[in-house]
Order: C-alpha cells, then structure tokens, then sequence
C-alpha cells in the first residue's frame, strides 16, 4: 500500500471517529476502506439502544464503498479511541474476508504505533462463496 493512501486512510478514519455513535459502550472507533478505485470510505461504530443492533466501523466503511460502487477493497483501515491498536471483531473480520484472503487490515490506536496484517492472518479458513458451490 501506498505511504499516501494510508495516511489519507488514517485522516479519514480519524475524523469517522469524531462522528461515532457510541452512548452506551463509550468506545469510539472509525474505520476507512481503501477501494480499488483509490477512493476511500470513511464508517464509525453505530449503537443501538437494542444492544446487538449495532454495527462496527468496519462494517460501516464496507457499506459505505460497496453502495458506491466499489467492487474490490485494498485495505481496510480501524482506529479505536484505545491506547493501543485494536483488531477487528470476528464478526468484521468474515466481513473483510468476503473481499478475498489479501484485503490489508491496519489498526491503530490513539497513538502512532500501527498493526498490519492480511484477513487470512486475521481470520484463517474462513467460511467462502467457494463452499457455497457444489453442495453436497
Ligand atoms: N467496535 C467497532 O466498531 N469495531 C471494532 O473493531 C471493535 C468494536 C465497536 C462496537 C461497539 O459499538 C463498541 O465498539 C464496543 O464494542
């Protein structure tokens, strides 16, 4: 990935963050999808007062560049109101995975310090179309 597309990922997740709609956890988080196009797509966490109605900023950054268009993401970026790096939840990393096994997931904390890896680190054998074809 591009020095450029990362930080422009960072901004943009960062500022997501601001916009988090967090009431009942307190936990900010904001996440930014980088598409192929070389757009990027900015999602915050939205809670529920029905607590399990709540969606992740990852999910919400994947929502947000599938509905324009996207239709293969680079990199998925997650900043969490935490002081360390926070990784996504199981639940996003099967939502990443979807866009293939290489997607790059970049978490960062409040501070500098960043984790990089692929889904398939983040989520091995994970469930694919390909198992969809040829039920038995
Ligand atoms: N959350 C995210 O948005 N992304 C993550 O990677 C971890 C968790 C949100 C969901 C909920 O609003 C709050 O953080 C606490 O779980």
């Amino acid at each position: 990935m591009l020095q450029r597309d990362e930080d422009a990922m960072l901004e943009a997740a960062r500022q997501a963050r601001e916009n988090a709609w967090a009431p009942y956890s307190g936990f900010r988080v904001g996440a930014a999808v980088l598409g192929a196009s070389g757009r990027i797509y900015p999602g915050c966490n939205v809670e529920n007062a029905s607590y399990p109605v709540t969606t992740c900023a990852e999910r919400n950054a994947i929502g947000a560049a599938i509905s324009a268009g996207e239709r293969r993401i680079v990199a998925v970026m997650v900043c969490a109101d935490h002081k360390d790096p926070v990784t996504p939840c199981g639940m996003c990393r099967q939502a990443i995975a979807e866009f293939g096994p290489d997607v790059r997931v970049v978490c960062v904390g409040r501070g500098d310090d960043r984790v990089e890896y692929s889904v398939s680190e983040l989520l091995p054998f994970a469930f694919g179309a390909d198992k969809l074809e040829g039920r038995a």
